[in-house]
């Protein structure tokens, strides 16, 4: 996969987190010694190496800017990233959307088997329960519980996996600009909007105070899929690591389909100075954030 960094700050921060998050999940997932090696094999070939772990990056930052430890913050991006991880998973199963090819390598159903497959994003959805729930990654019982709902919430059916369910009939149905808006949304920008919940969590921060957060992450979760969708038109393959030019193939409704190609990356800058905007009050501590918001826009993978 290619990256295109917008700058050092980004580039440092992106290589940091990857390194620390692959290092996380080969700790997390030791291949035991009996028959559910190939589960264990199949999670590890899902989430170690490839991603660019935007989520973990956007959470970590976050926490750190209201002054929580960056290792309880990393077990928190551990957990977004295993639900990422899964989503992944069972998006390119067969039955979905039938890919071959996920962070340069073959899918798990390929490079496994689809029930083996089905299993290991079972088994990754759970071990991101088991990682909020730890004493580990936080003390406090009302932090870890407060970050198990927003993660249940942002990951079921009023989150990435409802967006999959409206997104599966987007190819069939007819569907207008707000409910494209509202599918990307819940398939995307929910797990967005929960690395940065997370983090203001894990920071104490309270209710009142994180609806700039909220909004820069709303605003982000929409570029970043309006990012995927021109990707997916004009994108290199060899760069993304995965199949492109499906979108279009398969009748799928996004906002290049709605909009044309320079309407949605018009869109998506709008909406990626738009979450800078909403970080106004902060310093230099979220220049991080603000790079990010750029990079999901302009990124090549
Ligand atoms: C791809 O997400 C799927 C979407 C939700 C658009 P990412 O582009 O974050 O995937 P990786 O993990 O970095 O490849
Ligand atoms: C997937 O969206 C979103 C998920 C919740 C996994 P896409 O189907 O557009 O993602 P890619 O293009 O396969 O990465
Ligand atoms: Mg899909
Ligand atoms: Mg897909
Ligand atoms: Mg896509």
């Amino acid at each position: 996969m290619g990256l295109v960094l917008a700058d050092d700050l980004l580039g440092r921060g992106l290589q940091r987190i990857q390194r620390e998050i692959d290092a996380a999940f080969d700790f997390f997932l030791p291949v035991p010694e009996d028959s559910r090696a190939p589960l264990i094999e199949a999670m590890r070939h899902a989430a170690i190496g490839g991603g660019k772990r935007v989520r973990p990056l956007m959470l970590v930052t976050v926490a750190e800017m209201y002054g929580a430890s960056r290792q309880s913050a990393l077990r928190a991006g551990c957990a977004i990233e295993a639900i990422h991880c899964y989503s992944l998973i069972h998006d390119d199963l067969p039955c979905m959307d039938d890919d071959e090819l996920r962070h340069g390598k073959p899918t798990v159903h390929l490079a496994f088997d689809e029930a083996t497959a089905v299993l290991a994003g079972d088994s990754l959805h759970a071990l991101a329960f088991e990682l909020l729930a730890s004493h580990e990654t936080s003390t406090d019982p009302f932090i870890r519980s407060e970050m198990i709902g927003a993660l249940a919430i942002a990951s079921g059916h009023n989150g990435m996996a409802g967006g999959q369910m409206m997104d599966m009939a987007a190819d069939t149905e007819k569907l207008d600009l707000r409910t494209v808006t509202k599918l990307q949304q819940l398939k995307t920008g929910a797990l967005l909007g929960a690395a940065v919940e997370l983090g203001a969590i894990l920071g104490r921060v309270p209710e009142e105070g994180r609806g700039h957060l909220r909004a820069y992450a709303r605003d982000v979760g929409l570029a970043f899929q309006i990012a995927d969708d021109l990707l997916d038109a004009e994108g290199d393959e060899a760069l993304a690591g995965k199949a492109l030019r499906k979108d279009e193939a398969q009748g799928k409704a996004t906002f290049v389909s709605l909009m044309g190609v320079d309407k949605a990356r018009e869109q998506a800058h709008a909406l990626s100075e738009q979450a800078i905007g909403h970080l106004g009050q902060h310093g230099k501590e979220a220049d991080l954030l603000r790079s990010l918001a750029r990079f999901v826009v302009e990124r090549d993978c």
